[in-house]
């Protein structure tokens, strides 16, 4: 198997064993948060199997709900919900406290509201994700646009190298940059750190709401961290 065909089957993977997991919490007024990427694909595709058996979804990207919708599924608006009883997403790096680099997709924004939300966070990662020390993936950060030059300069001097993800426009009509040569040693303090530029709208750290659990896709089957 190609290495690409190989890393999909551990997506597949880990979309079903997330599937069997949220499976005793599907109930008639059941939320389920739903991620946005290729993992995430895999995961709503499994979902509609389950259409019928809970209440709905609320989605973390136009795209995602729009694959919710053409397999039937109910996708409600945030503030149309008491609440989400639980979240599944992928993510683009994952170290072992379950702190993650997400936003691959420019997705980050609204993913981090609706984790924010969530009673449970599972998050879905074949085994490339795996690492020690996040940074490696360049760490997205949405940007109100006409900020984007100041914020620039904030995030060189907070040592990083940020790159203007050209061409993206998130669904909340802003820009990103991805901020490369970071070695992120204390994801909470950098998280806050990049919050409170001013013009930032959020950035791709999930370190003060980490995923609850972490079902990661390995040669040797789905490993489940907690
Ligand atoms: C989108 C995300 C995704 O979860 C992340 O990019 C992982 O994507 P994939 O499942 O395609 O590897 O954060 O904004």
């Amino acid at each position: 198997m190609s290495q690409a065909s190989n890393q999909d089957q551990l997506k597949r993977d880990v979309a079903r064993a997330a599937l069997e997991y949220i499976t005793p919490m599907l109930e008639a007024d059941t939320i389920v948060g739903v991620g946005t990427g290729s993992t995430a694909n895999f995961f709503i595709d499994m979902l509609a199997e389950k259409k019928g058996l809970f209440d709905g979804t609320v989605a973390s990207s136009e795209a995602s709900a729009e694959r919710l919708k053409r397999h039937g599924i109910p996708v409600y608006d945030l503030n149309a919900v008491d609440g989400i009883r639980v979240y599944v997403d992928g993510a683009d790096e994952t170290n072992p406290l379950l702190e993650l680099i997400k936003g691959g997709g420019a997705a980050l924004t609204r993913e981090k509201i609706v984790a924010a939300c969530s009673d449970e966070f599972v998050c879905i990662a074949d085994g490339s994700k795996w690492v020690e020390v996040l940074g490696n993936f360049p760490l997205p950060v949405e940007v109100i646009p006409m900020a984007r030059s100041y914020v620039a300069r904030e995030l060189v001097k907070l040592g990083g190298d940020p790159v203007y993800r050209d061409g993206v426009t998130t669904d909340n009509g802003n820009v990103i940059l991805d901020v490369h040569n970071m070695q992120i040693s204390k994801p909470i303090e950098m998280e806050e750190a990049i919050n409170n530029i001013t013009g930032v709208v959020t950035n791709g750290l999930f370190a003060n709401r980490p995923a609850d659990i972490l079902l990661l896709g390995t040669a040797d089957g789905v490993k489940t961290v907690k």
